[in-house]
């Protein structure tokens, strides 16, 4: 096996890229699951923990009917918090984006700015910025995801899913990749 990659070979190429394949859809459920659980550790002021939030998300989407691809969204748009808050909607799309719709990837980047209409006028923002993506093909779940199941979700009294029940979406979702980039 090479040391250098500019000296990498065809056949250590194909072997390199089909572990990486091996290892995305057999590690990523079980590191998504974990980091779920480590966002009980974040609290940043609100009623509920970082984890109480995305199961209140996650369940509230799930009684909706949503899609196995919708309730994954909910229950992880928040998950960029374990690394950086100002930009935590787009880390937590691009961990979603090789495994859901263009949509949903772009619902998750942007739901900061969808929320705005709760808070942003206290920050000196625009509280209508999520005006702009109007006609974007992804506006209409952006505000279900914000509106209907991230916004509401801070209620410590709510009855959310435990954190296991949502094992099975989980692993179907993160184990089914659309795209593999090595
Ligand atoms: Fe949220």
């Amino acid at each position: 096996m090479f040391t250098d990659m500019k000296d990498g070979t065809r056949e250590e190429w194909m072997h390199i890229a089909a572990e990486h394949g091996k290892h995305q859809v057999s590690a990523a459920p079980k590191q998504i699951m974990e980091s779920l659980a480590r966002l009980d550790a974040i609290e940043v002021g609100f009623a509920a923990t970082q984890l109480g939030h995305s199961l209140m998300a996650g369940t509230l989407a799930r009684r909706s009917g949503a899609s196995d691809e919708e309730v994954v969204a909910a229950l992880c748009h928040d998950l960029g918090k374990l690394f950086s808050i100002p930009n935590h909607g787009a880390i937590a799309a691009e961990m979603l984006k090789p495994y859901v719709s263009e949509d949903i990837y772009h619902a998750v980047k942007w739901h900061q700015e969808f929320q705005g209409r709760y808070y942003f006028e206290h920050l000196g923002k625009d509280p209508e910025g999520r005006e702009r993506f109007r006609d974007e093909s992804w506006y209409a779940f952006a505000e279900k995801l914000v509106d209907e199941w991230d916004a509401p979700a801070f209620d410590p009294d709510f009855r959310a899913d435990p954190l296991e029940s949502f094992e099975p979406e989980v692993t179907r979702v993160f184990s089914n990749p659309k795209a593999m980039i090595t």
